[in-house]
Formats: C-alpha cells, sequence, structure tokens
C-alpha cells in the first residue's frame, strides 16, 4: 500500500517572510476617498492583501537571490546577458534575442518597428498595453476570441482560442497588406487567464503562413499554458512542459514577454524572434529607448534572476501547485454562489461583476464598485477588467462597452498561502452578501489613454 495523498502542497517553504501591516475600517475609508475610490492610488501598505496584479510582485526562490550574485553588470557583452539568452533559446527556439525592461517595452519596439498607421493587429484578445502599444501608432486593433471566450460561465477547455474562420474573413475583407502581423496572447488574460490549444496555434500559425503574415505570441503565461495544454489537450499528457512551451514557440515568428509573470521576476522581459533582418531594425530602435542590446533596460542581476525564473516556471511541481490553487480560490467563490470566469484561469480568478451586481449599469462600472467595496470591508486589493479598461470610443461618439464586467482577482507567484486565500474568499462572500448596498461608480477625473490607472472616482447617486 502507498500513500496517495489528495493534497496538492506548495512545493517550497518560506524563508524569508514580509509582515502585513493590518489596518482599521476607518483607515480604509480615509484611504478610499483619497484615493478617489481607485486601487491604483493606494498605497500598498494600505493594502492587507494585494491581488491587483500577478506581474513582478511573486515570491523569487533562493535559487535566483544568489543568481543574483553572480549578476556581471559590464555595459557590453555581460556574462549575465549570455545566461539569460541561452535561457530564453533553449525554450523558444528563436534565433534573436532582446532583453527588455518589460514586456511593454518588447511590445513597443516591435509594433513601432513594424506597424504603420491605418493598418489592423487581430489578437484573440490584446490586453491593456498591447493594445495602447498598437493604438498610439494609429492602428487599429481587433479581437478575435472564439464566441465561447465570451460566455463567462460556460465550461470549454480552451476559451482562449482565436476564432480562426473569423481571422480568415479579416484577412479576405481587408486584404494581406493591411494586416502586417497575428498576435496571440497566452493565456488570454483580459478573457479570463483563459488557455489557447496547440491546435488553435497551430491552425493561426498555417493561416498566417499561408498569407505570409508574421505571427507573434504574447507570451506573458507561456508556462501556465503549457500546463493546460498538458492537462486538458488530447495527446499532450505524456509530454513536458517545455516540450509543449517549445511546439507553441514553434509555430510561431517570434514573442513579446513579461518575465513579471512566468518569468518569475521582478522585472523583466525579451523580444525573441527568427527574422534576421526584423531583429536588426528592432536592435536599432531598441539601443536608444531600452539600453545596449546586451543588457537593454535591465541590470545584470535581473537577468540571472530571469533566467533562473524561466527554469523553474517549467518545473511540473510547481505548474500543478500554481493551477489548482488558484482553482482552490475559484471554487470556494464559485461554492458561494458567486458568478465566476469558468474553468477558473492559470493566475486568476475573475468574477463576473457585471452578473452578480446586476442593477449597476455597465456605464457605472460594477468591477471598479465591486473592487473599492472589497478594499474598504478588507483590505484586499483587485482590479477592474471591464468597461473600465476595454470600452471603446468609437468614432461617432458612441461608446461600446467590454464584453463583460470582470473583477479580477490576480494572484501573485509563491506568495500567498491557503489561509490567506480562505480569508479572500471569506470578504467576497461577504460582499456579495451586502450586494444590495453596493452602487455605482462615475467619474470625477478621467485621463485619454489607459484611464484606469489615474481615474478618480465618487459613488454615484
Ligand atoms: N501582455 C499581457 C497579456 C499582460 O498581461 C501584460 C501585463 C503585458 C503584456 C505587459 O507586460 O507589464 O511587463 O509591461 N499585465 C499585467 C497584469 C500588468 O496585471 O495583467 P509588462
Amino acid at each position: 500500500m502507498s500513500f496517495q495523498p489528495k493534497s496538492v502542497i506548495e512545493p517550497f517553504r518560506i524563508k524569508s517572510i514580509e509582515p502585513l501591516g493590518l489596518t482599521t475600517l476607518a483607515q480604509r475609508r480615509a484611504a478610499l476617498e483619497r484615493a478617489g475610490l481607485n486601487i491604483f492610488s493606494l498605497r500598498a501598505e494600505e493594502v492587507l492583501i494585494d491581488l491587483l496584479t500577478d506581474s513582478g510582485t511573486g515570491a523569487m526562490s533562493n535559487a535566483q537571490w544568489s543568481a543574483m550574485m553572480m549578476g556581471d553588470e559590464s555595459y557590453a557583452g555581460s556574462r549575465s546577458f549570455y545566461k539569460f539568452e541561452a535561457q530564453v533559446k533553449k525554450i523558444t527556439g528563436y534565433a534573436f534575442v532582446l532583453p527588455t525592461h518589460q514586456g511593454r517595452s518588447a511590445e513597443h519596439i516591435l509594433f513601432s518597428t513594424i506597424l504603420k498607421p491605418g493598418q489592423i493587429v487581430p489578437s484573440n484578445t490584446h490586453f491593456d498595453t498591447t493594445r495602447a502599444n498598437i493604438e498610439i501608432l494609429g492602428v487599429e486593433t481587433v479581437d478575435l476570441l472564439i464566441p465561447e471566450g465570451k460566455r463567462p460561465m460556460l465550461e470549454h477547455p480552451f476559451k482562449g482560442d482565436l476564432d480562426v474562420p473569423a481571422l480568415e474573413a479579416l484577412i479576405k475583407e481587408k486584404g494581406r497588406a493591411q494586416i502586417p502581423i497575428v498576435m496571440i496572447t497566452v493565456t488570454n488574460n483580459a478573457g479570463g487567464g483563459q488557455p489557447v490549444s496547440l491546435a488553435n496555434i497551430k491552425a493561426v500559425s498555417a493561416v498566417c503562413r499561408k498569407h505570409k503574415i508574421p505571427f507573434f505570441i504574447d507570451a506573458c503565461r507561456f508556462a501556465e499554458n503549457a500546463m493546460f495544454i498538458k492537462l486538458r489537450e488530447p495527446g499532450y499528457a505524456d509530454k513536458s512542459p517545455l516540450e509543449i512551451a517549445r511546439e507553441m514557440f514553434a509555430c510561431a515568428d517570434g514573442a513579446t514577454m513579461s518575465a513579471k509573470k512566468d518569468g518569475l521576476s521582478n522585472i523583466g522581459g525579451f523580444l525573441a524572434l527568427n527574422n534576421e533582418e526584423l531583429s536588426v531594425r528592432c536592435r536599432n530602435r531598441m539601443i536608444p529607448i531600452e539600453g545596449f542590446p546586451t543588457y537593454g533596460g535591465l541590470a545584470g542581476y535581473d537577468m540571472e534572476a530571469i533566467a533562473v525564473g524561466l527554469e523553474e516556471v517549467l518545473d511540473e511541481n510547481y505548474l500543478r501547485f500554481r493551477l489548482i490553487s488558484t482553482e482552490y480560490l475559484g471554487k470556494k467563490i464559485l461554492k458561494a454562489g458567486i458568478p465566476i470566469v469558468r474553468p477558473v484561469g492559470g493566475h486568476a480568478v475573475f468574477i463576473d461583476a457585471g452578473t452578480l451586481l446586476d442593477h449597476i449599469p455597465w456605464q457605472q462600472f460594477p468591477g471598479t464598485a465591486l473592487s473599492a467595496y472589497l478594499y474598504e470591508i478588507s483590505g484586499v486589493r483587485t482590479g477592474e477588467i471591464g468597461s473600465l479598461l476595454f470600452a471603446r470610443k468609437n468614432a461617432d461618439g458612441t461608446v461600446t462597452p467590454a464584453p463583460y464586467e470582470l473583477l479580477r482577482l490576480a494572484i501573485p507567484r509563491r506568495m500567498y498561502t491557503q489561509a490567506h486565500m480562505d480569508y479572500v474568499a471569506e470578504a467576497v462572500t461577504y460582499a456579495a452578501q451586502h450586494k444590495k448596498e453596493l452602487r455605482g461608480v462615475r467619474f470625477t477625473y478621467e485621463a485619454p489613454v489607459l484611464r484606469h490607472f489615474t481615474a478618480r472616482f465618487e459613488w454615484a447617486a
């Protein structure tokens, strides 16, 4: 007889701790008022459990911290760069690697090198920075998510898949010259952290190759996506996350990456690609804005941390724990009768705030209202993924809302324990039980781009 545990435990133990400050209800109310109800304007020390983002917020390992001591800070030809480059090449297979200070900088370098005003960039769903980096160049973004991906409660294994017939139709309608690149985001952050299947990545790749359109992966959460493929897609159960990741990247011509997610690091990113001529153009653009090609906006020690992080993130035990612990929180919230995006995604639980707070119209941002209320009652910070982030202002003055009004509970990697998640589930349950007390919010200040970061609100009447 052998012990077959049902518990999935953290495949690590805690060596260094960071105390959490407790606040009173009165302090949180004052903080919210000062912040104009916008959780981005809170001071981190006013927050108890911070689920605003899984980006750059995770805990690094002892191996990463010790690798940082080996950082080579040479301006040119740093040893740390070659270690970083080798690791990126091992996973992606791409020939050219440009380190950047984070993902959005890789996006900016790529897009500003290849896009021309009036063109269109399709994706399954662009995340906010990708969208902003494309649109500031006068280029249109189009989200071509499969219909299943737009229905929060529907169970489907790969709700991040791109709608391939819709992509074909778009190319036919607009012409190949109008579409300089196709992107796919793994996992689909804006749509609930939902994975993209390898079958879908291959199908998109085939369409792009047929039309000779470059195909790039927004790879921030590539390892979580690879693990979902292993668990859900027929034929991949016996492959390692690394083998699956390599197969994903082999379908594309390049990738932009934020190492703040599946790089298990606090900062960093890269642009990796196969086309030499394009890589030279990107490199020339990178030097004046990011830095010399062997550091590109990073310290040598950052590249060391990322090189180790990219190795650790593909550990199957880590990934299994990661997906199951996110699901643990999701299932607790669902059990309390609160609608969430299903199945639970890789890095976050997304509450369907639009459905939960159906007395608040989208123009009054139910996700934002819920985030402010949840902070007020519990000190838990979360982030809206809805019309505040993704509503579109049309040329005729009308506004198209986001497809859904979500509240994202993003879980930093290797950071919080199960007891923290129990507390979060309790707070969310309380908020849902008192939802009738909740009103919508309206702007007292709105910035022209990426407005969610700096907006100020008041409670609507
Ligand atoms: N692409 C996706 C899918 C992302 O989720 C992010 C960042 C980026 C690109 C940009 O990377 O922050 O390193 O510049 N998402 C974070 C989040 C901020 O909270 O989801 P970055």
